[in-house]
């Protein structure tokens, strides 16, 4: 399950070897009636605007919870998150990290991808098994700790 680009050099920042990245994720419950057709198209509209954003992710779903990952330039990761909270699909968006760093992106290749519940773990392993930058190590291995401790609302136990 790898997402890996080979390189890195389109971002604005050249020079660096990683650009600078506005990295936010957070945790929110779907509304009722929310189903696995109206997530897929919150997908097929996140991945018509994001790429022109330079914004990339992931977004999980299970058990009634979603969990995304949104990295890309500050102003327009800030807007979209703007856009996001007013969202009625969802609600009791609990932010759990948001920090601008100079760092590798961790889903260069993922406009924004949709991870089933139960991969999520295995998705944020590989993430973090390949990620070169150590506070991206650092950071995801935190997840997967508060993962397995429960503490994400259900995510990763079997629907
Ligand atoms: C859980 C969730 C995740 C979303 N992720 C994105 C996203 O990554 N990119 C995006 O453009 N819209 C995403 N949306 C949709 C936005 O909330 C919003 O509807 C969209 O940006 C269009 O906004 P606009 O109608 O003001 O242009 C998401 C919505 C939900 C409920």
């Amino acid at each position: 399950m790898s997402n890996r680009a080979s390189s890195q050099t389109d971002e604005p920042g050249a020079g660096h070897a990683f650009p600078l990245l506005y990295n936010v994720v957070y945790c929110s419950r779907a509304a009722d009636g929310i189903d696995d057709a109206a997530v897929q198209r919150i997908i097929e509209t996140s991945r018509r605007s994001n790429p022109a954003q330079g914004i990339t992710g992931l977004l999980v779903f299970g058990s009634g919870v979603f969990f995304q990952w949104l990295e890309g330039p500050r102003d327009n990761v800030t807007q979209l998150m703007a856009n996001l909270t007013k969202d009625p699909r969802h609600k009791d968006v609990v932010s759990l990290s948001a920090v601008e760093e100079v760092r590798e992106r961790l889903f260069p290749d993922w406009d924004m991808e949709l991870v089933n519940g139960e991969d999520i773990r295995d998705v944020l392993v590989d993430a973090m098994e390949t990620a070169k930058d150590a506070n991206n190590v650092e950071a995801l291995k935190l997840l997967i700790a508060e993962l397995d401790a429960g503490q994400l609302g259900g995510l990763g136990q079997p629907a």
